[in-house]
């Protein structure tokens, strides 16, 4: 028999509590002037199976850039995180990063897999589990952009964050500062992050990489209205959405929106009967930003929010980095 995987359950689209707390949350942002959808709505289970092919297009850099650099200084990470620590893997999805390193010979004591999508992490951390079954692991389903709350079971020492592939960019600079404040407090002196960051580059570059050729970036983004009208029992029609995609210099992120093709309007039922928000033809709902830092910024940012010890590695064209830094003691 294989080792079970221990799952802690924290967030539950079917808890009728939180299922209200995440319709409030969509309807809210769908009916603000500038209508949003917050990026973690993209991963249901097809979501995240379409983040994961995005991760193997040709225009899409970082998640190989980021595995290069891994390869490439793997003895210096090694030593960075030492022994006998808990790695904590912040939105693990299919856990390949942290399976690449353990197969690596980067072995924690202990796995904690953290993702919202709990039935893609379920499935991948039991799959991960049988490959290794001498590392003790983990799940926790949990929208830890909202809240990180670790079992009280989790010793204090030691503690490794874990949070790969840039996803620090789909917060804003003083957002990104405050979780990193958070990250550093769930930490004692011993405890650590090791974190991906995509670095500003060519705009050629960035705008091919969250709009390709075969269109999947843009299939991700539109499946979103898809996982929308599940929760939210909506009525957006697919097909009235286009992709868009573009790096804006003065912010350094990409910002990407869904684009009405023609004028429409979406409903949804609430406690009153139904709302309806009216959108005109090419108005545009805000599904992500992704911001993109130098590497003097993201140390500045580090450093601020309770970081010492500071270590970067890159690749040879600097697209990406990746940084080690302890808590300040
Ligand atoms: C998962 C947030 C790191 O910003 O590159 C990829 C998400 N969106 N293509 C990114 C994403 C469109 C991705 N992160």
């Amino acid at each position: 028999m294989p080792p079970q995987v221990r799952l802690h359950q924290i967030l539950d689209w079917d808890s009728p509590q939180q299922n209200a707390g995440l319709r409030r949350e969509l309807a809210a942002g769908l009916l603000q002037p500038q209508a949003y959808i917050a990026p973690k709505f993209f991963y249901d289970a097809l979501g995240s199976r379409l983040f994961e092919a995005i991760t193997e297009l040709p225009e899409y850099y970082p998640t190989r850039t980021e595995a290069a650099i891994f390869i490439e200084h793997l003895p210096a990470i090694r030593q960075a995180l030492g022994e006998d620590f808990t790695l904590i893997d912040l939105g693990c999805g299919s856990c390949v990063k942290a399976g690449k390193l353990f197969h690596a010979g980067v072995l924690p004591t202990r796995y904690v897999a953290v993702d919202i999508s709990v039935d893609f992490l379920r499935d991948s951390l039991q799959h991960l589990q049988r490959e290794l079954p001498a590392i003790e692991m983990m799940g926790i389903g949990l929208d830890f952009t909202h809240e990180l709350q670790l079992p009280d079971e989790l010793p204090p020492e030691r503690r490794m964050f874990f949070y790969p592939g840039s996803s620090i960019g789909n917060f804003s600079p003083p957002e990104a500062g405050l979780f990193l404040q958070r990250l550093a407090a769930q930490m004692d002196s011993s405890g650590g992050l090791l974190i991906g960051v995509d670095l500003i580059k060519d705009h050629a570059l960035l705008d091919a990489a969250y709009d390709d050729q075969l269109g999947v970036t843009a299939a991700f983004n539109r499946n979103l209205l898809r996982h929308v009208n599940a929760r939210l029992d909506a009525d957006f029609d697919i097909g009235d959405w286009q992709h868009v995609a573009f790096y804006n210099a003065v912010e350094t992120r990409i910002e990407m929106y869904l684009k009405a093709r023609r004028a429409l309007s979406a409903s949804w039922p609430d406690a009153a009967g139904r709302s309806l928000r009216h959108f005109a033809a090419g108005e545009r709902i805000h599904t992500e930003n992704s911001y993109k830092y130098s590497p003097q910024g993201f140390t500045a940012l580090l450093a601020s929010a309770g970081f010492a010890d500071i270590q970067l590695w890159t690749d040879p064209r600097a697209w990406f980095a990746l940084f080690f830094a302890r808590r300040a003691g």
